[in-house]
């Protein structure tokens, strides 16, 4: 992704391996600033996942897979290092497919570096298939932050975007500020900023009144677990905005790599939900927004059931919800992916 550091352009990833250490934009200091966290060891990767230094579902899966490959390197007890970054974040699935993958490929550097070069090629191609829905002067409402960040580059949700963009399509972006962390506000905006995409920054609870206005023509996010039947995990305050979508006609994509999809689940009701620290809720710019003793509810993400997807946008093509069986079968003999 194309970041700008004291006036000057660089291309930078979101997450690298250098020096037997994993590299990580912070995304806690995004915009504000651009700073470089090095994790040195598995402890230091759960932190930075679970503190959300890098978030983001295929983002956490490769950090994860780079985390065990150092892991290993510095000979580390690599039972505790799965247990201990496998406990990071709940919901994620690409995080439990990356520990998977890593343990079948010997937690070897290489694998790691396979696993990251697979994730960046494939959120390209979500890019492409996804391009195809988008058409010129298209106005576009995302949620949270699916974009470069959260995956390496191109993102899943913001790739189709980002190559409608450079098509010359003109498109405009409805980000959803995403409260209570404002992934969309902070990281979304800041990325398209960059890119050169024209935007707003909308309240969580506007997108209705822009959708029922007809300013809205297609909506896509990204997904942290799909389960076999299409429901699928995301942002909380995914849930309203499909279903909002659906009362206003407006299509409804769920962009994703073959990472994100857990077939061993039937349901979105078996997908664990990450309930996170009552003071994101609670504490804006260090100040309490109620009162002090006052607490929070912090569910990180929510289930949206299928019948409100329109299509998922995937590496392998686009699919209806009922299409899944499919795209199972797809995966199922793609040797990097099964
Ligand atoms: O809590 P976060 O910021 O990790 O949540 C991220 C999301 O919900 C994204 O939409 C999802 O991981 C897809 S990222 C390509």
């Amino acid at each position: 992704m194309k970041v700008n550091i004291n006036g000057e352009t660089k291309t930078i990833l979101a997450v690298w391996y250098e020096n037997n250490e994993v590299k990580l934009i912070d995304q806690r200091k995004i915009p504000e600033s651009v700073e470089i966290f090095s994790a040195k060891n598995s402890d230091d990767v759960y932190y930075a996942i679970k503190d959300m230094v890098v978030r983001g579902a295929p983002a956490i899966g490769v950090t994860a897979a780079y985390g065990l490959a150092m892991a290993n390197k510095n000979k580390e007890d690599m039972d505790e290092a799965i247990k201990k970054i496998s406990s990071s974040r709940p919901t994620a699935y690409d995080l439990f497919k990356a520990v998977n993958y890593m343990k079948e490929n010997k937690f070897l550097e290489s694998s790691a570096r396979r696993y990251a070069m697979e994730i960046t090629e494939r959120s390209k191609k979500i890019g492409e298939f996804g391009n195809e829905l988008i058409g010129p002067g298209d106005k576009i409402l995302t949620h949270c932050n699916a974009g470069a960040l959260a995956v390496v580059d191109w993102g899943t949700a913001l790739a189709p975007m980002r190559i409608a963009h450079d098509a010359g399509k003109n498109i405009f972006v409805y980000v959803d500020e995403t409260r209570p962390r404002l992934q969309g506000a902070k990281l979304t905006a800041w990325e398209l900023q960059q890119e050169g995409i024209n935007y707003s920054i909308i309240a969580d609870n506007a997108a209705g009144y822009f959708m029922h206005k007809n300013e809205i023509d297609l909506a896509i996010v990204g997904a942290d677990r799909i389960a076999s039947n299409g429901d699928f995990a995301n942002k909380i305050g995914t849930y309203e905005k499909a279903v909002l979508a659906k009362v206003n006609n407006i299509p409804f994509y769920v962009a994703a790599p073959g990472s994100t999809f857990d077939f061993s689940l039937k349901s979105g009701d078996e997908i664990p939900i990450e309930e996170r620290d009552e003071n994101e809720v609670l504490i804006v710019n260090d100040k309490n927004l109620g009162p002090k003793e006052g607490h929070a509810k912090n569910p990180a993400f929510d289930v949206t059931p299928h019948e409100y997807v329109t299509a998922f946008i995937t590496e392998y093509g686009i699919f209806k919800p009922e299409e899944l069986n499919k795209l199972h079968k797809i995966i199922q003999k793609d040797l990097f992916m099964r």
